[in-house]
């Protein structure tokens, strides 16, 4: 039975533009999957929004329907795809270049489609991400003049692909670490340091500063600052527009979030964790640049520092050696390998390892969370919701808090969270695990 009031939700009516910063494999591999999901030729393995349920009521009710049938969310049918990127390849291109999906079964069938779906120029700067050059970018010298251009784009997008609503999903290179300063603090400042062609405003910052100027809901898929700091927060709340990030939580930072809260809940310690990765992608290739690899690492590490809470168990984790790498290896392409060697300890001190080797496939573990993440920013902005969207942290390795608020990384606290606030959505109760009833007295 409903406990509280549901909140208005606008319906989900009309075409929803997902527009893609970066056309790269990630990006390509979520469009050509959707579309290859409406016509019937795949399934939609690893999305919530598509395949997942949710209980309802006590666990006797046995009411457990599809997420996509409890709240309203954009069918896959009113998706509308556009992109920015600064190598002008159609997705069609971009994605056999990625060479993730298999080019017979799954781009063959909708090459017409992925022909047209063609990048608008980038808002691209190369000191930014130093191991690629584009030349399909904007005119205009100005940071100013090419926030405007971005606004003028997500303007004629919207119009000419008719669509009632609009997300944006930051798909491309990782940027150059930048931490935050006084340019971040208010949105007087950053603005003003739009107008002074400040570095520390980086084009990311534009795409996120134009998607909210124009009530577009911005989620950032990669560790650069992007939209996590104050005055992008302020400028947020202020539109009335939902922001989140930072980068797709996929490969080996999903593993370590469900081992680390494992170990905790034991009380086994843990005197090291090193994490070592080989991809040959381009993505890898951007990250073998120390300064973009500065922002992925940062990303990767926090994740064990707030799960296992040193400060709170030093005998456990107050020595805990924590190593991050990536390395380039052009053979393996988008199928990366993520090791993991954990030296643990139990009972009295004595050691035991564990090793975890995962041969994952990077881009078709992040494409279900672009179409998660598009899907439940809209939810977000059709039900009210502004600011950052701490119940989407389920999806980012960094996930985005109010300022002094330390993220919650374990990956099912943030599925229930995800859950929970679905729940509230809907006026439904709350899941507590609580539940007396079932063993109360007649
Ligand atoms: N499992 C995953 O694949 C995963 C997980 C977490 C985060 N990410 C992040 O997602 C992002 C995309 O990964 P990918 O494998 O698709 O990389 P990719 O290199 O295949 O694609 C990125 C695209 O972004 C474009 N680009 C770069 N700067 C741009 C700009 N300023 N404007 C528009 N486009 C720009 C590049 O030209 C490229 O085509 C990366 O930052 C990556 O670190 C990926």
């Amino acid at each position: 039975m409903a406990e509280q009031h549901a909140r208005k939700i606008a319906p989900a009516q009309g075409k929803l533009g997902v527009l893609c910063v970066g056309l790269g494999a990630v990006a390509t591999t979520f469009i050509a999957g959707v579309e290859n999901i409406r016509r019937g030729s795949a399934r939609p393995i690893g999305s919530i929004t598509q395949m997942g349920t949710i209980r309802l009521g006590k666990r006797t009710d046995k009411r457990s329907p599809l997420i996509r049938d409890f709240v309203s969310l954009a069918s896959l049918d009113d998706l509308v795809f556009g992109a920015w990127d600064p190598i002008p390849d159609d997705a069609y291109t971009a994605a056999l270049r990625a060479g993730v999906l298999d080019r017979h079964e799954h781009l063959e069938p909708i090459s017409a489609f992925l022909k047209g779906i063609k990048p608008m120029p980038a808002v691209f700067d190369q000191s930014y991400v130093k191991r690629l050059e584009g030349k399909h970018v904007k005119p205009g010298s100005s940071k100013r003049e090419l926030a405007e251009a971005l606004r003028k784009d997500i303007k004629q997008f919207k119009t000419k692909q008719k669509c009632d609503r609009l997300v944006m999903v930051w798909c491309a290179s990782t940027e150059i670490f930048i931490s935050p300063g006084p340019a971040h603090w208010t949105l007087e400042a950053f603005e003003k340091a739009i107008d002074a062609n400040d570095p520390m405003v980086a084009p990311s910052m534009l795409y996120a500063y134009a998607a909210i100027m124009e009530g577009v809901p911005f989620a950032n898929g990669a560790p650069n600052l992007t939209c996590d700091f104050p005055a992008m927060e302020q400028l947020a709340k202020s539109k009335a527009v939902p922001i989140g990030g930072k980068d797709f939580k996929t490969g080996q930072t999903m593993v370590k979030t469900v081992l680390a809260p494992m170990f905790k809940a034991r009380m086994l310690g843990v005197a090291g964790w090193y994490s070592t990765n080989i991809l040959g992608n381009r993505d890898g290739e951007v990250l073998d640049d120390p300064e973009s690899f500065k922002t992925k690492e940062e990303s990767k590490l926090g994740v064990l520092e707030y799960i296992l809470q040193p400060q709170l168990y030093p005998e456990l984790y107050g020595k805990m050696y924590h190593k991050v790498r990536i390395n380039y290896y052009p053979p393996r392409g988008d199928n990366k390998e993520g090791w993991d060697n954990i030296d643990i300890y139990g009972w009295l001190g004595y050691p035991m390892q564990i090793k975890v080797d995962f041969l994952c496939r990077d881009s078709i573990l992040a494409a279900p969370l672009v179409l998660d993440l598009a899907l439940f920013f809209d939810l977000s902005q059709r039900a009210g919701l502004s600011g950052i969207q701490e119940w989407l942290s389920f999806y980012f390795k960094s996930p985005q808090t109010a300022p002094g608020l330390y993220p919650e990384h374990d990956l099912f606290i943030q599925q229930i969270k995800l859950k929970n606030t679905l729940r509230y959505l809907m006026g439904e109760k709350q899941v507590t695990h609580l539940d007396p009833e079932y063993y109360q007295d007649a």
